[in-house]
């Protein structure tokens, strides 16, 4: 890894996921959640269509956010527990900053299609996780079955070209993630030979 002179290569190789249940308060305040969301914004957007969006869930709504969890996991499995619809309900109360993230493809968009708006929503939220690194927190995205269960995008109002993409969890951890292992550069780097 390079020493101290390309702090954005060496933040991104830095960059370490950490599960929402382990990340406990202190989360970026106001400012620091808007850093985030500007970042973001800085992501390549064929079009300019910026077809996505974050909504941040304050603490005052947690226990809406796990009634709408807890309907989700109903809906997808009728049979579910009770320990298991309030294992999905917890996952409301994870993570001291919450944002859903949701995005909007335009069908038949005549210069970005689908892919490339799904591309640019993936950008969109490594540039926020980098920035929520960047002000001394670690973050995830986490989604599950449930992103697309009704309960759920009733409860975010989506209209139907929307998708609840997932939630970015933003916090501290109590202790350093371990390294990961991430395969090397020559693994998903090849010549291009033209076939005929
Ligand atoms: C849109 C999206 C949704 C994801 N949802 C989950 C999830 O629900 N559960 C999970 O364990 N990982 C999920 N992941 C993967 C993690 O966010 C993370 O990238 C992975 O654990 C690898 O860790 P790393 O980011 O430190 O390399 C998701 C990733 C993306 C891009």
């Amino acid at each position: 890894m390079p020493d101290g002179e390309r702090p954005a290569i060496e933040a991104i190789l830095r960059r370490r996921s950490v599960a929402p249940r382990r990340l406990v308060a202190p989360g970026p305040d106001g400012n620091g959640i808007r850093l985030m969301v500007q970042a973001a914004v800085a992501a390549p957007d064929h079009g300019r269509l910026r077809p996505w969006r974050f909504v941040l869930i304050p603490d005052n709504r947690r226990n809406t956010l796990a009634e709408a969890f807890a309907a989700a996991a109903r809906e997808l499995d009728p049979d579910a527990s009770a320990e298991t619809v309030e294992r999905e309900a917890e996952k409301a109360r994870h993570g001291p900053v919450l944002l859903a993230v949701i995005v909007r493809i335009v069908a038949d968009h005549p210069v970005a299609p689908a892919s490339e708006q799904w591309a640019s929503a993936g950008a969109a939220v490594q540039n926020m996780l980098l920035a929520a690194e960047d002000l001394g927190f670690r973050a995830m995205i986490v989604s599950g079955r449930k992103v697309t269960a009704t309960a759920l995008r009733k409860a975010f109002g989506l209209e139907n070209d929307e998708h609840l993409l997932g939630f970015v969890a933003v916090g501290t951890p109590p202790a350093e993630p371990a390294p990961i292992a991430r395969p090397e550069a020559d693994e998903r780097l090849s010549i291009w030979r033209a076939s005929s």
